[in-house]
């Protein structure tokens, strides 16, 4: 299992500090959640904080982009050092450009659906895919509660991809914490979004929150 804190619920105040903090306790991914006020209700920020983070970590950048048109800023995101683009399923008309336009500019691939867009919607073009991130709740806030439904389509992808023998990575997002984890984790993903569970837990902090993630899983 790999985990990706998602900074939407840190401090921003002390943004660097709190991706420091993360680093620290072990976490392998930083998941960055991007809003436009137009495919979600909210705005959060663009490239240009993205490129200010990337000097200070070592961490794998997943940028989740929930916004409408994400092809826009394809290239912008590419220069700030982002390592694998997101992009909604629902925001792309023509999916299959978006996704070569991803690889081409040189970062890895991954195709998000919200909780009632159906898996069977990638059956085509999972072998492109090097991710696919299930939204398990409705994307624009975090410290939401996991939808569970979502559970038969983690299990469902994770047949798709096993019988297509294919390296392609299940990423889940929204409501994970200590009491949800580990159906998330039996279910068959690999990648894990937490960010309220991480950055917003009042006991003992980031690292004390990391290992309570880990060990619920054991
Ligand atoms: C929600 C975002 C999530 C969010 C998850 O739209 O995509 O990444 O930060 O937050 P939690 O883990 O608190 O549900
Ligand atoms: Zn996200």
């Amino acid at each position: 299992m790999l985990l990706a804190p998602s900074i939407l619920s840190a401090d921003f105040g002390y943004l660097a500090n709190q991706v420091k903090e993360v680093e620290d306790a072990g976490v392998e991914y930083l998941h960055v959640d991007v809003m436009d006020g137009a495919f979600v209700p909210n705005i959060t920020f663009g490239a240009p904080v993205l490129k200010w983070l990337k000097g200070r970590t070592e961490l794998f950048i997943d940028v989740h982009m929930m916004v409408e048109h994400p092809e826009r800023y394809i290239e912008d995101f590419a220069n700030a050092g982002a390592d694998l683009f997101d992009v909604h399923y629902e925001a792309c008309t023509h999916l299959d450009r978006v996704v070569s336009r991803v690889k081409h500019a040189g970062m890895k691939a991954a195709v998000a659906l919200n909780p009632a867009t159906p898996v069977s919607v990638l059956e085509d073009i999972l072998s492109e895919l090097d991710m696919v991130l299930l939204m398990s709740v409705n994307p624009g806030f975090g410290g939401q509660t996991y939808i569970p439904y979502v559970t038969e389509k983690i299990k469902k992808l994770r047949c798709m991809i096993d019988d297509r023998e294919l390296s392609t990575l299940i990423e889940v997002d929204g409501g994970v914490n200590k009491n949800t984890i580990k159906t998330v984790v039996d279910a068959g993903a690999d990648v894990i979004v937490a960010g309220s569970a991480i950055f917003a837990s009042n006991q003992g902090g980031v690292k004390e929150a990391v290992r309570s993630l880990r060990s619920a899983v054991l």
